[in-house]
């Protein structure tokens, strides 16, 4: 093999940003590797449209299949986000028995089991640590550095839409919807930015979070959640006033066979480290019964950190095939019935 062939499915933020790291790393990955990884097609919505960025038009396509059937490529790589048509394209892609790596946590919260199952059968590799956290490494973590662990605990800020707001709101007394234009023109809001800000967009992280951490499948829909947008600059400055500053957390905690997720806006006192996590930075606690608590923290949304977490990937499923093996994913499956929030 010459060279691995792939195949990027949207140009957006985050597809920005993998084009660029691949090209700015391409000797060091060929180094890693053994053979350089090359882009062959990306499918995008319109091939005319103006782009400040040097993608070949030749690469271009608005046609799925020219991808699906081509051979040569034999990773996709999904980010046009949203459930549909990403999940069909995910499903078309492993069934052909080509790699997918994504960073869309819609379809991994409400699909990732079944991908995962369908592409251990297959033999294929699906990988998706860009999905949460951004940059941050939390998945492979929870796979494979905290394997040894029983967790007990995942907590913090997994939306970096809503802490820039809130830290713009805290730090400048700026009101929520220039905070919010701001964050979009930054490229970290979703394309419906309501995603973000009632929390749903937490509730799809916190999901996937649960199935790696605590091996259990919670529809993101049945996780409570409550967003930023009844908190007012006034809520803010009478918290700070107090010693608290406001964050919108994300928490799965077990206790007694119960799981509680949960995701609300919190008073954090300003002597806790989360409170101190500010702009588009997430922060993840992690609790495990052997390695006790641990925090990471990261730029959790934007075009070069959520890129440098999806070539990540493809890099480590381009090493896996180079090897000529498919180690299948390994998840935790439940090994008591949990609860999920006291119900069931
Ligand atoms: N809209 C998301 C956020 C992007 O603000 O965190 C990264 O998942």
């Amino acid at each position: 093999m010459n060279s691995i062939k792939i195949a990027v499915l949207g140009l957006g933020n985050v597809g920005k940003g993998v084009w660029k790291i691949l090209r700015r790393h391409r000797n060091m990955i060929k180094e890693y590797i053994g053979v350089p990884i090359d882009v062959k097609k990306v499918l995008v919505r319109d091939v005319q449209k103006k782009r400040d960025i040097d993608v070949p038009p030749h690469m271009l396509t608005t046609n799925f299949d020219d991808i699906l059937l081509d051979e040569d490529i034999r990773i996709i790589v999904e980010l046009i986000g949203g459930l549909h048509p990403a999940y069909e394209y995910m499903r078309k892609a492993i069934e052909m028995g080509k790699h997918v790596v994504t960073a869309n946590k819609a379809v991994i919260a409400s699909y990732g089991r079944e991908l995962i199952q369908l592409a251990n059968e297959r033999n294929v590799l699906l990988r998706f640590e860009g999905s949460v956290g951004g940059g941050i490494p939390i998945i492979a973590a929870l796979t494979r550095s905290l394997a040894a662990n029983e967790i007990e605990a995942v907590v913090g800020i997994i939306n970096g839409t809503t802490n820039y707001i809130l830290t713009q709101m805290t730090r400048y007394g700026m009101d929520f919807n220039t905070a919010l234009k701001l964050a979009q023109e930054k490229g970290y809001a979703e394309a419906d930015p309501s995603s973000d800000v009632e929390g749903e967009d937490a509730a799809f992280k916190l999901s996937i979070l649960a199935f790696i951490a605590f091996g259990v499948q919670v529809p993101p829909q049945d996780i409570p959640r409550e967003g930023i947008t009844r908190i007012s600059e006034k809520e803010i400055q009478y918290a700070a006033q107090l010693g608290y500053t406001i964050k919108l957390l994300a928490a799965a905690r077990k206790h007694d066979g119960k799981l509680d997720l949960h995701v609300h806006p919190a008073l954090v006192p300003n002597t806790h480290p989360l409170a101190a996590v500010n702009d588009e930075f997430n922060a993840l606690f992690v609790k495990g019964d052997a390695v006790g608590e641990l925090m990471m923290y990261g730029k959790g949304a934007g075009s070069l950190p959520t890129g440098s977490a999806v070539v990540s990937d493809i890099m480590d499923v381009a090493s896996t095939m180079m090897s000529g093996s498919t180690t299948p994913y390994m998840y935790r499956n439940a090994r008591e019935k949990l609860q999920i929030n006291g119900e069931g």
